[in-house]
């Protein structure tokens, strides 16, 4: 890919930022809609995080992404923040206003849904109870989803309880924070801790009380089958892997940046499992 000297730059600003998926995911739709722009890993050290996110506006960024351990700093370091970012309390994707304004918003939500919506497509949030394991980043961007999307009742369990009870004390909705999964009657099951990821050991969950007919999703895809999803597979339940929700969460930003709302499509899938090794 030629840039010019008008190239449009964003990038993703992490510590370490090495493990990032984001700049191939970005570098992938910039050279197929042949884009005049660059998305660059910035590895940015804790003693300079205000420093590289103030510089923005003046290195003519058009934004960049944020990613751990940096998106509550970033939340709090915004000159504006979008309602989803408030309400996750988090900032992953900052787009740098005409004014030189950092905005900050939070488009994990967005991953979630597309990512759920494009693998189970007669899932409707609406139609009954969803069960939520975790209360961490990934678990408030879950929640949230699920409140836009009016779930009637969203079941809350996490190995902390009390982080569970601080969630839905900060986002509020219909959560039901519950001292073990209950499984009876969800229509959804989302798996938010690392547990099944690689090198990490399984979520056990007893799947018995599960309607067949519930979908069963997973933030981890390392592997893109956990041992969660396998299971819930063999008893017939609809899953949906967890590599959507971060081809689907880079959407708005790609399009804010770049002027183009880019595509999920199964070609891109397979170039982002070939860079995983899968
Ligand atoms: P993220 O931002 O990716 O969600 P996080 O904020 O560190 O990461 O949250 C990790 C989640 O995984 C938490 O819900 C954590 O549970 P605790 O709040 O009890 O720590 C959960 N988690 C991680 N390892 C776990 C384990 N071995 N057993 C149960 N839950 C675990």
């Amino acid at each position: 890919m030629i840039i010019t000297g008008k190239a449009r730059v964003a990038g993703v600003i992490g510590w370490p930022v090495s493990h990032s998926r984001s700049p191939r995911l970005h570098g992938y739709w910039l050279d197929k809609y042949q884009i005049d722009g660059a998305y660059l890993p910035l590895a940015v050290p804790p003693d300079q995080i205000e420093a590289a996110l103030r510089a923005l506006p003046a290195l003519g960024f058009r934004g960049v992404n944020v990613t751990v351990p940096y998106k509550e700093v970033a939340f709090r370091l915004m000159d504006e923040v979008s309602l989803d970012a408030k309400l996750i309390g988090a900032v992953n994707t900052i787009v740098v206003g005409e004014n030189g304004k950092l905005v900050g918003h939070n488009t994990d939500h967005v991953g979630f849904f597309g990512n759920v919506a494009n693998g189970a497509p007669g899932w409707q949030a609406s139609a009954g109870p969803a069960m939520v394991v975790g209360a961490g980043g990934a678990a408030r961007a879950v929640v949230a989803s699920l409140i836009f999307l009016h779930a009637p009742e969203i079941r809350l369990y996490n190995r902390t309880r009390a982080k569970a009870e601080a969630l839905a004390r900060d986002i509020g909705g219909p959560i039901r924070v519950v001292s073990e999964p209950e499984l009876d009657d969800v229509t959804l099951l989302v798996n938010t801790t690392s547990l099944g990821m690689t090198g990490q050991p399984p979520l056990e969950l007893d799947l018995t009380r599960l309607p067949t007919s519930a979908v069963v999703t997973d933030i981890v895809y390392t592997p893109l089958i956990t041992p969660l999803l396998a299971a819930a597979r063999a008893r017939g339940n609809p899953i949906v892997d967890g590599l959507g929700m971060l081809l689907h969460q880079a959407v708005p930003g790609f399009e804010a940046w770049f002027g183009v709302k880019p595509e999920v499509t199964p070609e891109l899938r397979a170039f982002m499992l070939s860079g995983l090794g899968a």
